[in-house]
């Protein structure tokens, strides 16, 4: 995977920047999209991640879901699992977290320039997705078709709804699909994987960018590769267990990689053998 520039905003590598919060949505019932002051300079990648930390609770990696070039804040959709990302969640206006990054190499969505994109998530997967989508969309005009197949378990918990909306005006084709629909929903149902084939883009030329749990990764990763698409054209971010973020603690190591340093972003041929069964 191409390395995309890393911004050097911060040159302390353990010790985080104090940000202010200046906004928190309720996305879903227990995610929020939280806007944090941007310091002076702050530049980001799409697919790059943070470390956000409250003091007393600890540290976790989570993606910018905003985009730097059109984004005068730092976004970050936080769904609440555990100790850390609980504590994120009792933020309010006005309070400080803590920020180190931004980490990781990112998208390379330069080398899909003049090509068809097909961007597949599975859940909280949307939220490092949103940026590059964002940032793919703002200059449309670069890419070939684009295309989202987006998979939630139900209605209520597909997030950023109205942004998929200004997307399709735009020109996108979205397909959302849910486990479990009411009657009046117009969403469609079933796996993700079911509704690739339905994307008209071209898969033998096109790029894919995948964010979602392990396991739907696998089985888009291998269906795209069974339909065509080049091994590195199919690009996804990893999640990992993470203590330092930046390549020392050893933490994320697997098969090799540091998914901190040497990713979160790898193409399906750098990852074909990883063993999804390893992390969360
Ligand atoms: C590069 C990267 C980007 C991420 N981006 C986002 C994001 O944009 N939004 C978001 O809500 N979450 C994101 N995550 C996941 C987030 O880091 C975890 O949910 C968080 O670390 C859980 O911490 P906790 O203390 O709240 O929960 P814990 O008490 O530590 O764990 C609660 C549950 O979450 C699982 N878990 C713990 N750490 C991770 C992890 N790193 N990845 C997946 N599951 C985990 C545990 O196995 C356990 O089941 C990202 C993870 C990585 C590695
Ligand atoms: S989190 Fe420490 S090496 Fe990756």
């Amino acid at each position: 995977m191409t390395k995309t520039k890393n911004s050097k905003n911060h040159k302390e590598i353990y010790l985080p920047m104090q940000v202010r919060v200046l906004d928190v949505i309720d996305l879903t019932s227990d995610t929020k999209l939280y806007r944090l002051e941007k310091p002076k300079g702050f530049f980001y990648n799409p697919g790059q991640f943070l470390m956000a930390s409250v003091w007393g609770a600890g540290e976790v990696p989570i993606s910018v879901t905003s985009t730097s070039e059109l984004h005068d804040d730092i976004e970050l959709c936080v769904r609440k699992v555990g100790a850390v990302t609980s504590a994120i969640h009792e933020l309010k206006p006005g309070d400080y977290i803590g920020i180190r990054g931004p980490l990781g190499n990112g998208f390379p969505p330069e080398e899909a320039y003049g090509k068809d994109i097909l961007f597949v998530a599975g859940g909280i997967g949307i939220a490092p997705l949103r940026s590059l989508i964002n940032f793919v969309m703002n200059q449309k005009k670069k890419f070939g078709k684009t295309a989202l197949v987006y998979g939630s378990r139900n209605p209520a918990e597909v997030l950023f709804v109205p942004e998929i909306i200004k997307w399709k005006a735009e020109g996108m084709d979205a397909i959302v699909t849910v486990d479990v629909k009411n009657e009046e929903c117009e969403y469609c149902t079933g796996i993700v994987t079911e509704h690739l084939t339905r994307q008209k883009i071209s898969f033998k030329t096109g790029h894919s960018y995948i964010c979602g749990p392990h396991v739907m990764i696998k089985s888009v990763m291998r269906d795209l590769s069974l339909m065509g698409m080049p091994p590195d054209n199919i690009i996804t971010t990893m999640e990992a267990h993470m203590k330092c973020g930046v390549g020392k603690c050893g933490h994320c190591y697997a098969d090799g990689k540091y998914i901190c340093t040497n990713g979160p972003v790898f193409s399906y041929n750098e990852i074909k053998k990883y063993n999804f069964n390893n992390n969360p």
